[in-house]
């Protein structure tokens, strides 16, 4: 295929596909779930950072009343004037300081009312899970007007510091840092998604396009050969897809094309059968006329002459044609099978004059279930295979040879054996043993008998195959008997 070949079967079917999409396409599919991982994402690295947060504000407030409490140490007996009081108490954004060392206990608060707490947050002993629920039930849960205590470590050998003060702050800077977050993540989330999904598209979603547009395509004319996809020469898994597509399209186009002469040939073949069957009805006249003779040689043929161009008129007629029509369903019974290989043999014009003998080595009285016309068609076809083999064999003595029939009967089964003492099969014959119009290895031959055999013996249930002998070639056929349908048989 040409590149604007490609090009074309790549961009046509779009719009007129037959198939139309329905929701999302790949691309849209990607790309809503490339935004759904990474908000997932985004989420399990928010929680736990603005507990995080949470617990940085407030260990901040703590290190701010740190410095209160030393302050408080060191004035004199423990009091700090209230101006300066409110001043330090405004920076921790607190309202009370207290410091617990040995017995005493010492307060920073402007007012002596303290207010009332609502929670209280030990820093000491905090698990990380506490941290983000209670940073959820913070954000969430809290009044505007709620008061915490923490409690967290004291300088100087204190027991404990503990800071009294309002919730809402709290609250406020960490929405103003989720805020943050929300919109670095969004930048992020836009930036990874947009990469993300300009990779996917180029390494998967454009490919998966070219192939679905070249298999619309190759769908619409499969016989063209042009439209076989052009592998686009990477070296990954739709590289091998796109191999593996080219070699099925190529074998399909090729079956094609060969259904398609095939059905050519069985209208031929029809055709020709059409007229053969009026060209040997007027011959069926003339060998009526000439049965009148009373010369004991035609006295003698004619009868043959006769049967052998009624059969002919009767295959004309049955199989019309061979490529549009199958072999008619077989219509069975017990036959001896002993004169059907002699019909076959006159056929097939073999005397006891002819360098080829015929011999038959058939079990005495043998009977097998099977229609007479379509058996004799199958010996016929086999033996006459054996003759031309016989007489086409270089190495040989000008067409001496033998054709061997043995026939036995093994419980419901009857085998026949049809062995010559020809060259035996060539290569290319076995490789298309039983293939219609294949096998022929013959000038003149069509390549059609033993397909058409093959066909024949499986219609009765059998089996046929070429067995291994040293010398010539050997087919072995067994037709097992119908089985009994006893009220059936009863009745007949
Ligand atoms: N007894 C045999 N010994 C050796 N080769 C055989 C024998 N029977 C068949 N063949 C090979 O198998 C090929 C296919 O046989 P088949 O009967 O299907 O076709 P054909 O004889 O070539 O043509 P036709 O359709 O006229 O019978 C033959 O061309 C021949 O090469
Ligand atoms: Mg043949």
């Amino acid at each position: 295929m040409t590149e604007r070949t490609a090009e074309q079967t790549a961009d046509a079917p779009r719009e007129t596909s037959p198939h139309r999409r329905r929701g999302l396409g790949l691309s849209g599919k990607l790309l809503a779930l490339t935004l759904l991982f990474v908000t997932v994402a985004e989420i399990l690295i928010f929680v736990p950072s603005i507990a995080n947060f949470r617990l940085n504000w407030l260990n901040d407030r703590l290190a701010a009343a740190h410095t209160a409490a030393l302050v408080l140490d060191a004035a004199p007996s423990g009091m700090v004037p209230e101006p300066l009081a409110r001043q330090i108490l405004d920076s921790i954004g607190a309202k009370t300081v207290a410091m617990k060392m040995g017995d005493q206990r010492r307060l920073l608060a402007i007012s002596d009312m303290p207010p009332a707490i609502h929670h209280d947050i030990d820093m000491r002993d905090v698990s990380k899970t506490m941290a983000v629920v209670t940073a959820l039930q913070t954000m969430f849960l809290c009044g505007d007007n709620d008061y915490i205590r923490v409690v967290g470590d004291a300088p100087m050998g204190g027991q404990f510091l503990e800071i009294v003060l309002p919730e809402a702050p709290l609250r406020a800077a960490m929405f103003r840092f989720s805020r943050n977050v929300l919109l670095v993540s969004l930048v992020i989330a836009a930036i990874t998604a947009a990469l993300i999904y300009f990779a996917l598209n180029m390494m998967f979603v454009r490919p998966m396009r070219r192939i679905t547009a070249n298999m619309i395509a190759f769908h619409r004319d499969p016989e063209d050969p042009s439209r076989v996809i052009v592998p686009s020469g990477r070296r990954d898994e739709i590289a091998t897809a796109e191999r593996e597509l080219a070699a099925m399209q190529r074998d399909l186009a090729s079956m094609l094309q060969q259904k398609n002469r095939l059905a050519a040939l069985g209208l031929a073949v029809s055709k020709i059968n059409h007229d053969l069957r009026n060209l040997l009805a007027s011959a069926q006249l003339f060998s009526d006329r000439i049965a009148g003779s009373a010369d004991p040689t035609v006295q003698r043929f004619a009868p043959k002459l006769e049967r052998a161009i009624e059969r002919a008129i009767a295959f004309c007629q049955a199989t019309l044609s061979y490529g549009a029509a199958p072999e008619p369903v077989p219509d069975r019974r017990m036959i001896a099978l002993e004169p059907v290989i002699a019909e076959a043999r006159d056929a097939l014009g073999l005397g006891d004059d002819t360098p080829i003998r015929w011999i038959v080595a058939v079990e005495r009285g043998l009977t097998i279930d099977a229609d007479p016309e379509q058996l004799f068609r199958i010996l016929l076809n086999l033996s006459r295979n054996a003759r031309q083999a016989i007489e086409s064999d270089a190495g040989a003595e000008a067409g001496v040879g033998q054709i061997r029939i043995t026939g036995r009967r093994v419980g419901a089964v009857v085998e026949i054996e049809v062995a010559d003492t020809g060259p035996g099969f060539s290569e290319k014959a076995r490789a298309h043993l039983f293939e219609a119009f294949q096998g022929s290895t013959r000038a003149g031959g069509s390549g059609l008998g033993l397909a058409i055999v093959a066909e024949l013996v499986q219609a009765h249930g059998g089996e046929i195959r070429l067995v291994d002998g040293t010398i010539g070639a050997t087919f072995r056929i067994t037709i097992p008997d119908r089985a009994l349908e006893l009220p059936l048989r009863r009745r007949a």
